[in-house]
C-alpha cells in the first residue's frame, strides 16, 4: 500500500508507528481477506470462553446473523476478572476527573470489587438475567460500574445519555421495561449543575413500571426521595449484602448484553440490541488494531458513555484490551480552553479519540492554549461522528499531534457496535477520509437499484459481510429491524448514509440520506424533534431540518405552523426553545424557529423536508412532481 502512488493530499505515517503497530498492515488485510470467520475466530481466541462456540457464523437465518454459536463467555468477566487473575491486577483500569477537579482512580482489583458489590445489589433487588436496567448519569465511575454489574449478572443495560430530558427518558424507560433505574442526582455541566434526579422523578410519572430507583450522590443537592422506590447509592453499597464478590453469570454468546436507543428515519427512536459475544471480539479487536493499545497505554475517549462510542471505547474495548481507560465528566473549556490539554499533560495520555465537532470548537480558542501544554505523551489521535472538514483535521494532526501522531478518523454507528471504515496506523491518510473497510469487511456505495456506481460518484453507502458487533435486532421490534436495514437492498445492509469511493479506493462520507440530524455528533431524529414541538400548546405542526454550522456541524431550523389564537413572538420562540430543551434535551433545541402558514407535503401527507432544506439554503429543491397542490 505504501508504495503505491495516491492522488490527492496524502499524509505517510513515520517509520516509528509503523513500527510499533499491532497490526501489521497488509498482512492484517490478507488475512481476514482470506478468511474471515478464521480472522474473528482466531480474535476470540485471545478471549475467554467458558465453553467454545461451535459454529463462528451461523447465517441461515439472514439477516439474524448470530456469531461464536454455542459459546459461552461474559463479556464483564472478559473485562476484569481475567485481568485481576494477572499482574494487571494493581494495574489501573480508570482513571476519571470530575468537572471541579476531583480525581478518582481504580485499579482492576478495585473495579471488579466495586463491580461485585453492585452486582449483588442488584441481585437482591430481584434483577435477573434479561431483566432490564435503565442508568441515567454523567460521566462519572458509577456509571461504568453500573454497566459492568449488569453485564456481570445477565442483566441489558440501557444508557440513556444524561444530556437528554423527559420525555426522552420516559420514551426509553417505557419502551424497555425497564424494573430499575439507577440515576445520579445531578450532574455537573459547564460549571452548572443538571437536576437529573428531578428529570427522572417527573419521567417516572410518565413511565409505570420502574419498581426501584437507586441514586448515586454527586452533586448534594438536596433530592426528593420517593419511600419505598428511591434508595441512596451509598448506603446500599454499606450493606453488608454488598459483598465483595459476586459469581459470573455463564450467558450463551448470543445473549443480550445490552440495548441503546438510537434516531432513526421515522417515529420512536429504535433500541438497537447488541450480544455478549460477537460485541466483545468486535470491540476488542478494531481497539487493539485502530488505536494500537499497548500495555503501557492511556487510552481517552472523550465521547460520553450515554453514547455507543462510550459504550465501546470508554468501557468495553479498552478494558478488554486491559488499557487504562480516562473518563472526564465535564465540559472541554471549562473553567478555560485548555482543560482538555492540561488533562492530556498531566495524565500521560497516550490517545485521544474525540469528534470533529469539539475539534472546531476548540480552535476557535487559538493555538496558543494547547501550545502552553506539553502534549508529547500522545501518539495516536481519533475522530468520529461526522465528518471532519480537512481545515479541522490539519489542525488536529498539526497542533495537537505536533505532526506525529495519525488521526484515525472511523465510520462507524450504533448498529454497526465496533469501527467500520477506518485506517489502521500504517495506514496512508487523506484529510477528510476514513480510507477503507476494516479488514475482512466488504463495502460498497450503490445507486437507486443497488447497483455498485463509478469511482467520485455518490452513493447509498451499504455493507456486503456480516461482522461481529453487528446489532442483532431491534429490541422488541424484529420486523422494524429487517425492513429499516435490510430491505431498501436485498443482500446488504443500509447505513443511511451517503458516500464516494475514489481512484484509490478511499471513502468520503457525504452524510445522512435519512430523517436524522447530526448536530455536534449526537444524532437526532426530526420525528423527535417535531413531536417535542407539537406537544407546545401553541403548535400545530412542525418540521425539523439540518442546516450547515461551523462547528456543530449541522444546526435544527424548525419550521411551526401555529394554532389558532396565538401570535408569533420572539418570546414564544424562546418558549419553544426551552421546551423541546425540557422534552428531548438541550442538544435537541433548534438554533432557529420560524413561523410558517404551511408545509410542503407529498400528496400522502408526508412532510417534505428535503424542499424545505433546498429553500433554506436557496437551491433547487429537484423533483418536486409529488408536492401536493
Ligand atoms: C452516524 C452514526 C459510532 C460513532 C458515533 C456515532 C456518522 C460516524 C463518522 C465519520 C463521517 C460519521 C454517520 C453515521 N458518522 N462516524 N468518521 N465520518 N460520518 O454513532 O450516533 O449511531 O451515528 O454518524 O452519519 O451513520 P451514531
Amino acid at each position: 500500500m505504501n508504495d503505491k502512488q495516491l492522488t490527492g493530499e496524502v499524509y505517510y505515517p513515520s517509520k516509528d508507528v509503523i513500527k510499533h503497530a499491532n497490526a501489521k498492515c497488509e498482512k492484517l488485510y490478507e488475512e481476514a481477506e482470506k478468511n474471515l470467520e478464521g480472522f474473528w475466530e482466531k480474535e476470540a481466541k485471545n478471549l475467554k470462553w467458558f465453553k467454545k462456540w461451535n459454529k463462528v457464523l451461523d447465517d441461515s437465518e439472514k439477516p439474524f446473523y448470530k456469531w461464536f454459536v454455542g459459546g459461552k463467555t461474559n463479556i464483564a468477566y472478559n473485562c476484569l476478572d481475567v485481568h485481576v487473575e494477572t499482574y494487571r491486577r494493581n494495574k489501573l483500569a480508570l482513571i476519571w476527573e470530575g468537572e471541579k477537579g476531583e480525581f478518582r482512580s481504580f485499579s482492576y482489583f478495585a473495579l471488579r470489587r466495586e463491580v461485585c458489590r453492585f452486582s449483588n445489589i442488584l441481585k437482591s433487588l430481584g434483577v435477573k438475567k434479561g431483566d432490564r436496567v435503565t442508568l441515567y448519569m454523567g460521566r462519572i465511575p458509577e456509571l461504568m460500574i453500573g454497566m459492568l454489574a449488569c453485564a456481570r449478572i445477565g442483566a441489558i443495560h440501557s444508557v440513556v445519555y444524561g444530556g437528554f430530558s423527559v420525555e426522552a427518558l420516559h420514551e426509553r424507560l417505557e419502551d424497555s421495561q425497564s424494573k430499575v433505574l439507577i440515576v445520579a442526582d445531578g450532574s455537573y455541566q459547564r460549571g452548572k449543575i443538571v437536576q437529573l434526579k428531578q428529570i427522572a422523578d417527573e419521567a417516572l410519572q410518565r413511565a409505570a413500571t420502574v419498581e426501584s430507583v437507586l441514586v448515586v450522590k454527586r452533586t448534594g443537592e438536596d433530592v426528593y426521595m420517593e419511600p419505598g422506590r428511591d434508595m441512596w447509592y451509598h448506603e446500599l453499597m454499606n450493606l453488608p449484602i454488598a459483598n465483595n464478590s459476586c459469581s459470573v453469570e455463564q450467558v450463551d454468546a448470543e445473549d443480550p448484553l445490552f440495548i441503546l436507543y438510537t434516531s432513526g428515519t421515522t417515529g420512536k427512536p429504535k433500541a438497537i440490541l447488541h450480544t455478549h459475544g460477537g460485541y466483545m471480539v468486535g470491540t476488542y479487536t478494531t481497539l487493539k488494531y485502530v488505536f494500537d493499545i499497548h500495555e503501557d497505554d492511556r487510552f481517552w475517549c472523550a465521547a460520553d458513555p450515554g453514547w455507543i462510542t462510550g459504550h465501546s471505547y470508554i468501557v468495553y474495548g479498552p478494558l478488554l484490551n486491559g488499557a487504562t481507560s480516562f473518563m472526564y465528566e465535564g465540559a472541554p473549556t471549562h473553567p478555560y480552553p485548555n482543560r482538555w490539554w492540561q488533562m492530556i499533560e498531566k495524565y500521560g495520555i497516550n490517545i485521544l479519540y474525540t469528534a470533529p465537532t469539539a475539534i472546531r470548537g476548540l480552535m476557535r480558542y487559538g493555538e496558543a492554549w494547547p501550545n502552553r501544554h506539553d502534549l508529547s505523551s500522545l501518539r495516536l489521535l481519533g475522530s468520529v461522528g461526522e465528518p471532519i472538514n480537512p481545515e479541522a483535521w490539519k489542525w488536529y494532526y498539526r497542533v495537537i499531534g505536533k505532526e506525529n501522531c495519525p488521526i484515525m478518523d472511523t465510520w462507524w454507528q450504533t448498529e454497526t457496535g465496533m469501527f467500520m471504515i477506518t485506517p489502521l496506523p500504517c495506514t496512508p491518510l487523506k484529510p477528510g477520509s476514513g480510507t477503507k473497510p476494516f479488514p475482512g469487511l466488504k463495502m460498497d456505495i450503490v445507486d437507486e437499484d443497488g447497483k455498485p456506481v463509478k469511482t467520485n460518484e455518490e452513493g447509498y453507502l451499504v455493507i456486503k459481510t456480516p461482522w461481529p458487533a453487528m446489532m442483532r435486532t431491534i429490541y422488541n421490534d424484529p420486523d422494524r429491524y429487517v425492513q429499516q436495514y435490510w430491505s431498501r437492498f436485498p443482500g446488504m445492509y443500509m447505513t443511511g448514509d451517503s458516500a464516494k469511493r475514489d481512484e484509490d479506493g478511499y471513502y468520503w462520507i457525504i452524510g445522512r440520506v435519512d430523517d436524522v440530524i447530526k448536530v455536534s455528533g449526537y444524532r437526532l431524529g426530526t420525528a423527535e424533534i417535531e413531536s417535542a414541538l407539537v406537544s407546545h400548546p401553541s403548535i400545530a405542526e412542525a418540521a425539523a431540518i439540518g442546516l450547515p454550522h461551523d462547528v456543530k456541524g449541522n444546526a435544527i431550523h424548525a419550521f411551526v405552523i401555529l394554532r389558532v389564537g396565538y401570535e408569533k413572538s420572539d418570546k414564544l420562540i424562546e418558549e419553544l426553545r426551552q421546551h423541546v430543551g425540557h422534552e428531548m434535551g438541550p442538544i435537541a433545541k433548534p438554533e432557529h424557529i420560524d413561523f410558517v402558514d404551511s408545509l410542503p407535503k407529498t400528496r400522502s401527507g408526508k412532510i417534505m423536508r428535503r424542499v424545505l432544506k433546498a429553500r433554506a439554503l436557496g437551491l433547487d429543491p429537484g423533483n418536486i412532481s409529488t408536492l401536493e397542490e
